[in-house]
């Protein structure tokens, strides 16, 4: 955990530094742009400047990636007005060889200047080209250290449907599902409603590769099976359709092992959506309508059930192989059974959002969670692991 990478010498001789620069990566070709950007308004205001050296770089919706201002401000998410990485002249170059750690920047056509080097790479990045193994594999390719899950963690976490997989192989509880590739529904719709329909209604129709809730919706009436799929398959041809669970929503916080070290579990958190307008936790409801929701942290469950959700959330992290950070999400029943919704390898991390909170809750502040973040990347080995 203490091994530092190699030192790298300074790019203005006359300000030597000694501190890891860590390149805070957000933005993204995702529908979760905007989260993204607003998570990085949250770090950049937390992060130790006194122990870290901090470059800002965004990724436009279409996916080109630029310098921009360091400035929390300008990320977050003010009165339902959603920050977005917009083009800028300074495009941002990664290392261009594994032996090298050196940015670079073009700008309008001039020769690439050198930007300096960076240690380590935290990508805050939600939702497809971000946390689904895509930008951790560039990383890979050059040997950069980055935080978080890696290539394989990363995209089975993102696809909903191999996610449950693998949760099952490792005989952990997950809900009833089917999935619909391209193509299929509309080849076959009453040999498919069938097959909904005994899921039991209702059910929750998904893009297979998304989140923020984006494109889900819950069905409670096979008539409207049609256009679910259709809205899921706007964001992924690929659709996972689950038999609704009634229970309670509760979260929980992991955090890799130090090296040697099995992975930590946070107190678990209830999320009640208190205004029924919502229906599930939807968008709105994740990030426009604070009212509307409550966060209680630790939930409001008898000890041996928290201590179920711990130990399966662990159980849940190592089953996908993940490093580094990741929210485990799953259904209380009502009979105190735990079933697994999902594991986000990304999840939200503004200072408001659940990850952070819930480690708040359990003894370890925003700024020190990135910190251990930081360190627990800088700590690890590139390559196979
Ligand atoms: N099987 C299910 N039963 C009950 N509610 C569900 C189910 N699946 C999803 N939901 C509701 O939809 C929300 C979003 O679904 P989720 O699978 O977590 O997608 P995302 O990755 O977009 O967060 C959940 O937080 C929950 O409120
Ligand atoms: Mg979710």
């Amino acid at each position: 955990m203490e091994t530092s990478p190699a030192p790298v010498p300074p790019l203005d001789p006359d300000q030597p530094r000694d501190r890891p620069r860590v390149m805070l990566l957000f933005g993204g070709r995702s529908g979760e742009h905007a989260i993204s950007c607003s998570t990085a308004g949250g770090v950049l205001r937390a992060i130790d400047r006194t122990k870290y050296d901090v470059v800002p770089v965004g990724i436009t919706r279409s996916g080109r990636w630029v310098l921009v201002d360091d400035d929390p401000d300008a990320w977050s998410i003010t009165d339902g007005h959603l920050p977005e990485v917009l083009d800028g002249p300074a495009q941002v170059l990664l290392p261009q060889s594994a032996g090298d750690r050196d940015l670079q920047v073009l700008s309008n056509g001039a020769p690439p200047a050198l930007l300096g080097s960076v240690d380590v790479v935290f990508p805050l990045l939600h939702g497809p080209f971000g946390e689904d193994g895509t930008i951790q594999g560039m990383l890979e390719l050059v040997d950069l250290r980055y935080v978080g899950a890696g290539v394989l963690a990363s995209a089975v976490g993102m696809d909903k449907h191999v996610m449950k997989m693998v949760l099952a192989g490792h005989g952990l509880p997950i809900a009833p599902f089917t999935v619909i590739r391209p193509g299929e529904f509309d080849r076959d719709p009453q040999v498919w409603t069938e097959t909904v329909a005994a899921l039991g209604l209702p059910v929750f129709v998904k893009p297979a590769r998304a989140g923020s809730s984006l494109g889900i919706t819950k069905v409670e009436n096979l008539a409207d099976l049609p256009a679910a799929i259709a809205a899921a398959q706007q964001h992924d041809p690929k659709v996972v359709v689950e038999a609704g669970i009634r229970g309670r929503e509760i979260e929980c916080a992991v955090l890799g092992g130090r090296p040697g070290q099995p992975a930590r579990a946070s107190q678990p958190g209830e999320i009640v959506v208190t205004d029924t307008r919502h229906g599930f936790y939807d968008f709105e409801a994740k990030y426009l309508d604070e009212a509307g929701v409550q966060l209680t942290c630790p939930a409001d469950l008898p000890a041996d059930v928290l201590e179920e959700v711990r130990a399966i959330a662990v159980r849940t992290f190592d089953a996908v192989g993940c490093e580094g950070l990741a929210r485990v999400d799953v259904f209380v029943t009502p009979d105190d059974g735990v079933v697994v919704n999902e594991i986000n390898t990304m999840p939200g991390f503004t200072p408001f959002s659940m990850y952070p909170r819930m480690w708040q809750a359990s003894g370890l502040s925003y700024p020190d969670l990135i910190d251990e973040l930081v360190e627990l990347a800088l700590g690890r080995p590139t390559g196979l692991r």
